[in-house]
């Protein structure tokens, strides 16, 4: 009986069951009827009595330990089954982190849509661009500083070739090819061989507007502004227009808005004056429309250009131009809460 015991109890020990129904096979085989743990207990009677005792304790434990294996094996079936053929709602998901945009873009959206509001198209231009583009359809004379190497990238064999200093190139573009009336605005990066500091950078990016047709005013330009000054920074926003000099603009001027941060009264920032300069701005030059074959009797027009990484440090109050092109994620992080 000893050895049967034993064989029984490695039987056990060597159970590992691949199916729910290897387990009931191995319980039918153990605990059934003619099972063999149920006939351990049929050769029980047979046992000294002075045996008895231990051999009663050992054949209990043996049972006791098969209905155990059989309990657990089934359970860890259960468990599977319940993984691959459901889903677990009280998982909790995996973390999604949300990007965030980046100042630029969310000054350029918001340009977008003010301007949409008051008629105004997209249009683009190419960034790599010839003399006439940048320079000559707007009205630079051939010795005007803007053209010196300073200043300007040119293509190395052909100086014909430069990047654009600015977005008043797809000014000319929108001439050369758009029906009259045109009222667009064109955003885009613009290039100049300046030092990299806080305050300047060689790449940045530029929002262009142009608006001709028929009796086009000051009035118009400046109540244009007006509005969107309003609408990007507050109704409690002022502007003034302080006269200037653009080659491509007959008069030109300079507009600055009341500052955000003393309000007018005059702070650090403002350099005690109370006024922010934003864009500059004027009425097309007669000479320009001449040199794009406009009818300079028949139409006029303003135009102005925004430089965007300025006005995003005016309204977040970034102090470092630098910022824009590093790609901290700790600064991008700011702007989460933007849309
Ligand atoms: N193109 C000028 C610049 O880059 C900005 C500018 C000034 C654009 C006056 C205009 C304008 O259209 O009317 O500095």
């Amino acid at each position: 009986m000893k050895q049967k015991i034993q064989e029984i109890n490695q039987e056990i020990n060597s159970f590992s069951p691949s199916s729910v129904e290897e387990i009931e096979i191995f319980r039918i085989k153990m605990l059934g009827k003619k099972g063999l743990i149920t006939s351990l207990f049929s050769d029980f009677r047979d046992v000294l009595a002075e045996e008895k005792k231990e051999f009663g304790q050992v054949i209990n434990t043996l049972k006791n330990k098969v209905v155990e294996i059989i309990d657990s094996s089934k359970l860890n079936f259960k468990d599977k089954n319940i993984r691959s053929n459901s889903i677990d709602l009280s998982l909790q998901h995996e973390p999604f982190f949300m990007g965030s945009r980046h100042p630029i873009s969310l000054i350029k959206n918001e340009l977008y849509s003010i301007f949409q509001k008051l008629g105004f198209s997209l249009s683009e231009g190419p960034e790599i661009e010839d003399d006439w583009h940048v320079f000559s359809a707007l009205n630079f004379p051939k010795e005007h500083p803007a053209r010196d190497m300073q200043d300007t990238f040119f293509i190395e064999k052909n100086p014909d070739i430069l990047l654009r200093t600015h977005t008043s190139s797809v000014q000319v573009r929108s001439m050369e090819n758009d029906k009259l009336p045109i009222r667009i605005i064109c955003p885009g990066r613009v290039f100049r061989n300046e030092a990299i500091s806080a305050r300047a950078h060689c790449i940045f990016h530029q929002i262009e507007g142009l608006y001709i047709d028929k009796g086009v005013s000051f009035a118009d330009l400046k109540q244009t502004l007006l509005f969107f000054s309003r609408e990007l920074f507050g109704s409690d926003t002022n502007i003034r227009l302080r006269p200037s000099f653009f080659p491509f603009t007959e008069p030109s001027a300079e507009m600055d808005i009341t500052c955000k941060l003393c309000g007018g009264k005059g702070c650090s920032v403002c350099k005690h004056t109370g006024w922010l300069e934003v864009l500059g701005c004027g009425m097309v030059d007669p000479k320009v429309l001449e040199l794009n074959n406009i009818d300079n009797k028949i139409y006029s027009g303003y135009a102005f250009g925004i430089g965007l990484e300025r006005l995003a440090m005016l309204k977040y109050q970034v102090k470092d131009l630098r910022l824009y092109f590093e790609n901290d994620i700790r600064f991008l992080n700011n702007f989460k809460n933007y849309l």
